[in-house]
Parts: structure tokens; sequence; C-alpha cells
């Protein structure tokens, strides 16, 4: 018995099979747009979740404002000149002692994170280490913070000892890591006070 192709004629089946690759096409075509029309949905949802977040502040921070991790690396060995952190805006002093307590509250070293910022008009405070105590009436005593705005001076405690600043340097929750590296919380600030130095805590790694 003779087959069906071959009772066919030939421009008859390249018709049928041209229909079939156009609707093919078309099906293709359809699942691509569906699948585009998806993933476009999906991209807008998530831009707008990460919108919302962003807007009430949901994600964890990171630098200033967050936790900001410091290495043990870049630790200022104690009695060494205060440690620049930018990413976070704060100096690191690390005390010995009575180190910076120059109002005698009784401090007994170790680390503290004072923020940059002047507390009379928001300059950025740095470190100066070769400034006198002499000039401000206490001798003997060399490196202060000094802003460069009005001159307000500050022990290494952030003590304010000169200067039109209302208060002491304010510090930030410090927290120290099995590993000997430092977490500075940046939004956790507390403003400065005579207890400065008493805030500074311990380390030993
Ligand atoms: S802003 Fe620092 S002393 Fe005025």
């Amino acid at each position: 018995m003779a087959s069906i192709e071959s009772s066919t004629p030939r421009p008859a089946i390249r018709r049928v099979e041209h229909a079939r690759q156009i609707e093919a096409r078309k099906i293709a075509r359809r699942s691509f747009l569906r699948v585009s029309a998806f993933a476009g949905l999906t991209l807008g949802v998530g831009s707008m979740l990460a919108g919302f977040l962003g807007f009430f502040n949901l994600r964890k921070p990171t630098g200033f404002g967050g936790v900001v991790t410091v290495a043990k690396a870049r630790m200022p060995a104690p009695g060494d000149e205060p440690v620049r952190i930018s990413e976070g805006k704060f100096w690191l002093s690390n005390l010995v002692g009575a180190q910076g307590d120059v109002l005698g509250v009784g401090g007994t070293g170790g680390l503290m994170a004072l923020y940059w910022k002047c507390p009379h008009l928001g300059c950025t405070v740095p470190w100066n280490p070769s400034f006198q105590g002499s000039q401000v009436n206490f001798p003997g005593i060399t490196g202060w913070f000094r802003c460069p705005c009005h001159g307000s001076t500050y022990s290494r405690a952030g003590i304010r000892v000169f200067g039109p600043s209302p208060r002491p340097l304010d510090t930030m929750l410090l927290t120290v890591n099995g590993d000997g590296s430092l977490n500075v919380n940046t939004g956790r600030i507390t403003p400065g006070a005579a207890d400065n130095p008493l805030r500074a805590v311990a380390y030993n790694a």
C-alpha cells in the first residue's frame, strides 16, 4: 500500500510544513514574552522593596551609621597616637592608665572611639601630635585634638580643655571581638562628658 506522504502532492506537504513552522515560532514568541514579563515584574518588585527598605533604613547599615569593624592590625599600641578610622568618622585612642584623664575622674586606660565631629559647630577635629598643652594650661602634655574652626582643644580621651565647645568629644559604643578586632557602633553615640575616660574599654589582645 502506498504511504500518505507518497500519495500527497509535494507542494501541499511544503505548505503544511511551513504552517507548522509558523505556529512553532508563534508559540516560542509567546513563551519568550511571558518569561520577559515575569522577569520584569520580579525586577520591579525587587527594586521597590529595596527602595522601601532603604527609605526606612531597614537594611543593615555599613560604614558610618552602622557597625564598623576595625582589624587588630589597625589598632594603635597603648600610648601611641590615635588612629583615624575614616569609614566610621572616629578616632581610636588607646590610652595608658590615666592618659587623657586631665580632669582626674579616675581613668585606668583602654580603647576609646571618639566621634570626630566637634560638638561646637560640627567641624571635623584632627589630631595634632605636636600641639603643646602649655598653650591651654596643661603643660607637659604633647598631642591634643584641636579643632581648626574655633580652637576647641581636647585631650586624648576627648576632654575639652579650651575653646567654645559645650562638651567633650562624643564617644561611640565599642566592643572587643575574640580575634582582637573591634566592633564600633557608629550609630550608638553618647554625648561627651567629664567621665569620658571611664568609658575606655580594656584591650589585652
Ligand atoms: S566647630 Fe570646633 S570649635 Fe567651633
